[in-house]
């Protein structure tokens, strides 16, 4: 379960003041310092001094390994990587995801419409000894497991009903459908009798080796398989292990050349990409949650969800200081749900946003039980 904490003040103030465990991530969305939004002021007289004293603030609450993330629009994008260049040094840029939501049609010159997610290490000696990457779902592939998994739950311990289950959920799929998002996921149709979702590939040597011809006997007619025409890609020893791993799949009888196994739970991740392609949800999700829709922007909680799998470990310390709705907390909480992790979230924002969005979406999400909410604010003025 969630647990978040709440403190209302500029950042600048509020950042000395807190106590922590070391923050493992912080996701931050300053203003954009493009104009005055509704009910905030979002341009800054000197942006680039602003943001650097933020980021210098926040610098000493960091574990060694953490990392930090900053969204920004394109007019700041170069002011950003200056300022974060001075607080963690350029070699702490790890690179940026531009995020392509939807341009203006009106826009005179270039449609716009990107936002960029800046990465920095707090201190990249210690991120690259520690051996850590950054690894995504490709596209689809959660949706194809979760496909996987009903059929299995349909047909326990039945991995041929399972596999003739999941042929059906792929013919009956809609075009929409986030697992049609790329063709090769098709492939994947076969279940193993461990429950796991997987293709086969061939196991066959292109030209004739010495000590790749052997026999392989069938599991249940106990009799040698029929061999590919060049013999077996793997030596013997190799073949045997993979058999072992449960990585070979065989066909009813020993007629059949067997092949190899590839499990889409293996193979289904894929390094953060430079691009991604995601309507905006925010203001949908934040109107059915709260009613509001006149805050600018709110981030998607669907896509800092999809970012933070990668970047905040099960028990990570999630820190945002800008934190208007408090859309990382609701990420961040769908994390959790999504895989049994227990994540802190900090949030800190200012009386701009505090009362209006930030306490009424923690709230609402803390009475649906989906974290839980220690409002500092509230204790604060409680005790003044
Ligand atoms: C771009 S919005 C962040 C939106 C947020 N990511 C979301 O999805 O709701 C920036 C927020 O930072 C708040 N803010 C601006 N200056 C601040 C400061 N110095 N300290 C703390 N919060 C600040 C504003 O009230 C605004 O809500």
């Amino acid at each position: 379960m969630t647990t978040v904490h709440s403190w209302r003040g500029d950042c600048l103030d509020v950042l000395p003041t807190l106590s922590t465990r070391p923050v493992d991530l912080v996701y931050i969305d300053p203003p954009y310092n493009v104009g005055v939004y509704g009910h905030y002021a979002d341009r800054r007289g000197d942006w680039q001094q602003f943001i650097t004293d933020r980021l210098r603030a926040c610098r000493p609450l960091l574990s060694p390994t953490a990392v930090v993330v900053i969204s920004i629009g394109d007019s700041e994008l170069h002011r950003l990587r200056v300022a974060a260049d001075t607080v963690f040094g350029p070699q702490g840029y790890l690179g940026t995801v531009h995020w392509a939501g939807n341009g203006s049609p009106r826009a005179r010159f270039v449609a716009g419409g990107v936002d960029h997610l800046v990465l920095y290490a707090a201190d990249h000696v210690a991120l690259e000894s520690s051996g850590r990457s950054f690894r995504v779902p490709k596209p689809g592939v959660g949706a194809v497991l979760a496909g996987a998994a009903q059929c299995w739950a349909q047909h326990p311990g039945d991995p041929v009903a399972a596999s003739k289950a999941m042929r059906s959920w792929w013919a009956s799929l809609p075009s929409e459908h986030p697992a049609q998002s790329a063709p090769g996921l098709r492939r994947y149709m076969k279940i193993s009798p461990d429950g796991r979702l997987y293709r086969t590939t061939p196991l066959n040597k292109p030209l004739p080796r010495p000590g790749h011809v052997y026999d392989i006997t069938h599991p249940v007619t106990d009799q040698p398989c029929q061999m590919p025409t060049n013999g077996w890609r793997h030596t013997e020893a190799t073949l045997r292990e993979l058999l072992d791993a449960g990585g070979v799949h065989f066909g009813p009888d020993h007629g059949e050349v067997p092949q190899a196994r590839a499990y889409l739970d293996e193979l289904g991740t894929t390094p953060l990409p430079s691009v991604i392609n995601h309507r905006r949800e925010g203001t949908r999700v934040l109107t059915e949650l709260i009613g509001a829709h006149d805050f600018p922007y709110p981030k998607d909680p669907q896509v800092l969800t999809w970012l933070f799998s990668a970047l905040a470990g099960p028990d990570a310390v999630v820190l945002d200081f800008f934190a208007g709705t408090g859309t990382t907390a609701h990420a961040v909480a769908d994390l959790d749900v999504e895989d049994g992790g227990d994540r802190t979230v900090l949030l800190i924002t200012n009386d701009e946003s505090y009362d209006r969005y930030l306490a009424r979406r923690l709230g609402a999400l803390s009475a649906a039980g989906r974290l839980d909410w220690a409002d500092h604010a509230v204790r604060e003025a409680a005790s003044a």
